[in-house]
């Protein structure tokens, strides 16, 4: 039998089981607690609320561990790539020869958008936010595939494979169909030739008459980039697609919900923002201890981007990786980026500070994703929608989570009001 939690209220006691995950992790249900006690349990910002049982991804926020499916991230990281990381992400296991085949085939073969969609696609203002653009053509995927899209829940489970590969593929498609119309440019078409992500900076880059020559360093930094923002639990964005699937919305609904809710400076913007904040410093002279200052004071409002997470609180592994590879690609490419230098100052500066060092901030992936996007190529108001690119399998493999639960309940938390208490109503003629 679980261990019980007990609450005392007044002089009544309350007993409530607890649940334990598969790595120790402690959970209280109190799935019964207003129903037994009148009280709900108050938790803004949910940082202690586990909302979910869930078998896709593991985060030890306190020791700096991320593990897909039980796999650790740097193992993933180092013989593992996207597609199949993916694969595993959606279906629990990593695949077998014939199965990672059939899914990267049913992910090359979906990548061309429909021709409608395309000329949607055409109609947004030349300066349309990319992060808009793709919110509204991840809604749109139901409008083009209405047959994926029924909000049956048997039926959408039933086509899930086809619609999964073409929520992953199609956003690459149309994020890269949306930057060249944005640069007024025709689209490229798919080259089935390619893998993943050079397929992506073939549709992004290759001109007319230029075939598109992989750069092996390119590619795997890309793809390496993709792999390690591809699940990360119960982050914002994640939570929204489940919230929008719990209502039994279909899944490009849902995935679609969830890339407005990456949108956020604090959340996938953030990855912009730091590319923003070292080049203000570059540009003002100061070689960051300024703006280090500046982030501690919090008067001025800014934060070290990069920096910080709502639950690493030990290095983010993926920094780690990310920050290494970074290094190497501009070692490789032979780029001499300034911007390196500040974020390699400012790392420096930070860990060594007691400030950021009691309050355990420490860089996040974002702080390096953006430099080596940049080097990709990759314009920065484009690095949100890359993240969205990459977070796509975990969107796609929570909201299966979700359809094929069969208990699942909508999800709708309470809320302590603190409002007016009643009053009448004042007409117009007695208002002061
Ligand atoms: N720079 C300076 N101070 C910071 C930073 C930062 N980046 N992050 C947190 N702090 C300070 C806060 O001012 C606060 O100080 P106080 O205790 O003196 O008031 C303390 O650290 C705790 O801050 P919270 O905002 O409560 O921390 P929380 O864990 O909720 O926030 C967050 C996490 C939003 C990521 C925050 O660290 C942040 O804004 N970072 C910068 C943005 C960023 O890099 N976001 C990417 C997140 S990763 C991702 O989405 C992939």
């Amino acid at each position: 039998m679980s261990k019980q939690a007990v609450l005392k209220l007044d002089d009544n006691e309350f007993a409530f089981p607890t649940i334990e995950g598969v790595e120790d992790e402690k959970a209280v249900d109190f799935r019964s607690l207003r129903s037994t006690t009148g009280y709900v349990a108050y938790d803004e910002g949910y940082g202690n609320t586990g909302s979910c049982q869930s078998e896709i991804t593991f985060i030890d926020g306190e020791a700096g561990i991320l593990r897909y499916r039980g796999i650790p991230i740097e193992q993933l990281a180092e013989q593992s790539d996207f597609l199949e990381s993916s694969y595993m992400i959606l279906y629990g296991d990593l695949p077998s020869q014939s199965q990672l085949h059939e899914f990267r085939s049913r992910v090359r073969d979906n990548a061309a958008v429909s021709p409608l969609m395309a000329e949607a696609l055409k109609g947004f203002a030349a300066d349309a936010p990319p992060m808009g653009v793709l919110g509204s053509m991840l809604g749109a995927l139901s409008c083009y595939n209405p047959e994926l899209a029924t909000n049956d829940r048997a039926v959408d489970l039933e086509n899930f494979d086809q619609a999964a590969a073409v929520a992953i593929a199609q956003t690459a498609t149309a994020a890269a169909l949306a930057f060249r119309s944005s640069q007024g440019k025709e689209g490229n078409a798919p080259d089935p030739s390619l893998s993943f992500g050079d397929n992506f900076l073939h549709l992004m880059f290759s001109e007319k008459g230029q075939p598109y020559e992989a750069i092996p360093e390119v590619s795997r930094a890309l793809d390496l980039m993709l792999l390690l923002h591809a699940d990360h639990e119960q982050n914002c964005s994640t939570s929204t697609v489940r919230m929008v699937a719990s209502g039994g919305a279909n899944l490009f609904a849902s995935v679609a919900a969830g890339s407005a809710a990456l949108w956020g400076p604090a959340h996938g913007g953030a990855n912009m923002a730091v590319i923003k904040m070292l080049e203000e410093i570059r540009a003002s002279g100061d070689d960051g201890s300024s703006f280090i200052e500046e982030a501690k004071s919090g008067q001025s409002g800014k934060r070290l981007m990069g920096f910080g997470h709502r639950v690493y609180k030990n290095f983010d592994p993926r920094a780690k990786i990310i920050g290494k590879a970074c290094e190497e690609l501009l070692d490789k490419m032979g780029i001499d980026d300034p911007c390196l230098d500040i974020a390699r100052n400012l790392e420096q500066a930070a860990l060594a500070d007691d400030y950021f060092v009691s309050r355990n901030l420490y860089p996040n992936v974002d702080f390096y994703s953006g430099i080596v996007l940049r080097a990709l190529g990759i314009p920065a108001d484009m690095f949100t929608v890359m993240f969205a690119i990459g977070r796509m399998p975990g969107w796609v493999a929570n909201w299966r989570e979700i359809a094929m639960n069969p208990k699942m309940k909508i999800n709708r938390p309470r809320q302590i009001y603190q409002g007016p208490a009643l009053r009448d109503y004042v007409p117009m003629e007695s208002r002061g």
